[in-house]
């Protein structure tokens, strides 16, 4: 047993000064004030420290094969440096091959999986459309815990989409219990715009940006809501990162429609200057999708999590070092899309949303954790401290300091997009399976030691679990 003493809990409701028991089967035993240590327990001194729900991030790519590479961290380096940052849990994509069944993809990402070292599920990628995938669905849903399908409106000729696929997912899913989730960008319009920057001679990253402009993510989110509407299926847009599109989920929110927005960290704070580095190498890093910004656009963003209109933060962590982005130096358009940020995830948002006075600490765990297990159906386990959830949980220092480094993080990559940047609040201790696996500096990550979440469905297309979701 693991006992944390004289920490203030906080949730996404409250905050309160408490104890709190971790069982030997990994679950919280008891959250109460002045708790006597049962005998044999560890104790651990929380004086002084938040104590919160080990952040879940909802959108991780660990060792994807993409663009003709493949992802540089994998289920164990990913995991180990979630934990180091505070977060105990992922929910990363299954992609199928170009001709591979779901089933069979999903059967590939669970043994790639085996070695991660916290708990972690998967959304399904639809890439096409057969009496297989209709039938898959069904499998998955039913016996494999997935409650959730991804869909890509951009990546053409590679991942992409077309409406009349996307309507049957969404319609499929809606029978099925599970969720529609979408990356909006309209990828005929970047597709035209990259040959046209690329003809007129602009190769270099900078390029980048100026062919996924704003209106080409908002198109495609309003597009996402309108064919949901047809569809009458809720819809998670992942990485938001436009006014844009925000207005458009706010918009038919206020409609009545399900919709919700999940927004990176990288996009509250970088801006599209980072395209214009006269250094390939480190524009290229930045080079992802959708793209880094105009600033007004992060005032959206902070607009949207503060009020409610978004609803998740996540990190679309997918690594690629230097060789691999290197694949693009003639042609902007072959550099891997991707940047690291697993680690950083939780101390980004606490410095420059907490830190910064645009969200409330009970705001931030919302954010970092408990919403997305509302969403995703796993808030008996996850996103609680609470009797009965699991003992996922990191120890909050809301006044330390770190320097972010490549030469310091776990991650498997050679860089850090927030190198040098001092950031408040850092993850003192995580705790995963009542076993302490980050200890002020130490990782103790082990491989394997992750399990699979399975995820149960809704219970129809308007769930108790997604209708009580977010407000
Ligand atoms: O650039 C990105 N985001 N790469 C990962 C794939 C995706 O679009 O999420
Ligand atoms: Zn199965
Ligand atoms: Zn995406
Ligand atoms: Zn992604």
């Amino acid at each position: 047993m693991l006992l944390i003493k004289g920490g203030t809990v906080v949730t996404s409701e409250r905050r309160f000064r408490a104890d709190v028991l971790c069982d030997d089967g990994g679950k919280i035993a008891a959250v109460q004030a002045d708790m006597e240590a049962p005998t044999g327990s560890t104790i651990v001194d929380a004086d002084g420290l938040l104590v919160m729900p080990g952040g879940i991030d909802p959108h991780t790519h660990m060792e994807m094969p993409f663009m003709g590479t493949t992802a540089s961290d994998d289920f164990y380096t990913g995991t180990a440096a979630g934990l180091a940052g505070g977060t105990t849990s992922i929910i990363d994509f299954v992609i199928p091959e170009h001709g591979q069944s779901l089933h069979d993809a999903w059967k590939t990402w669970r043994s790639k999986a085996e070695k991660a070292s916290a708990d972690y599920g998967f959304h399904v990628a639809v890439t096409h459309w057969d009496d297989q995938v209709h039938q898959d669905m069904e499998t998955l849903v039913r016996d494999c815990g997935v409650n959730s399908f991804k869909h890509f409106m951009a990546y053409k000729n590679a991942l992409m989409v077309d409406d009349e696929t996307f309507l049957n997912s969404m319609r499929r899913a809606g029978e099925l219990g599970a969720l529609c989730t979408v990356h909006a960008e309209n990828g005929d319009a970047v597709s035209f715009l990259q040959e046209t920057l690329l003809k007129a001679g602009n190769t270099g990253p900078a390029a980048h940006p100026l062919s996924r402009p704003p209106s080409v993510e908002g198109e495609a989110a309003q597009r996402a809501i309108t064919l949901a509407t047809v569809s009458n299926t809720p819809l998670y847009i992942v990485h938001v990162s436009t006014r844009e599109a925000t207005e458009a989920i706010a918009n038919a929110r206020l409609r009545g429609l399900q919709v919700y927005g999940e927004v990176l960290p990288q996009h509250l704070v970088f801006d599209e200057s980072v395209y214009q580095s006269s250094d390939w190498l480190k524009a290229s890093r930045y080079v992802m999708s959708p793209p880094f910004r105009e600033k007004s656009h992060q005032q959206a963003l902070w607009g949207g999590l503060s009020s409610g209109q978004l609803h998740t933060t996540a990190t679309d962590h997918c690594c690629f070092c230097r060789s691999q982005k290197e694949m693009g130096l003639t042609n902007f358009t072959r550099i891997p899309n991707g940047v690291p940020g697993i680690e950083d995830r939780m101390s980004i948002l606490w410095h420059h949303g907490v830190v910064g006075g645009k969200i409330t600490p009970e705001q931030f765990v919302a954010l970092t954790s408990t919403n997305t297990a509302r969403i995703f159906n796993i808030h008996s386990r996850k996103g609680m401290i609470v009797e009965g959830a699991d003992a996922d949980i990191v120890l909050w220092d809301p006044s330390a300091s770190r320097t972010i480094s490549a030469a310091t993080h776990h991650q498997n990559v050679d860089y850090n997009i927030y190198e040098g940047m001092t950031v408040t609040g850092v993850a003192k201790k995580t705790i995963s399976q009542s076993r302490i696996l980050w200890d002020d500096g130490t990782l103790r990550a082990e491989r394997g030691q992750g399990r699979y979440v399975e995820r149960a469905p809704f219970k129809k297309k308007t769930s108790d679990s997604l209708t009580e979701a977010v407000s």
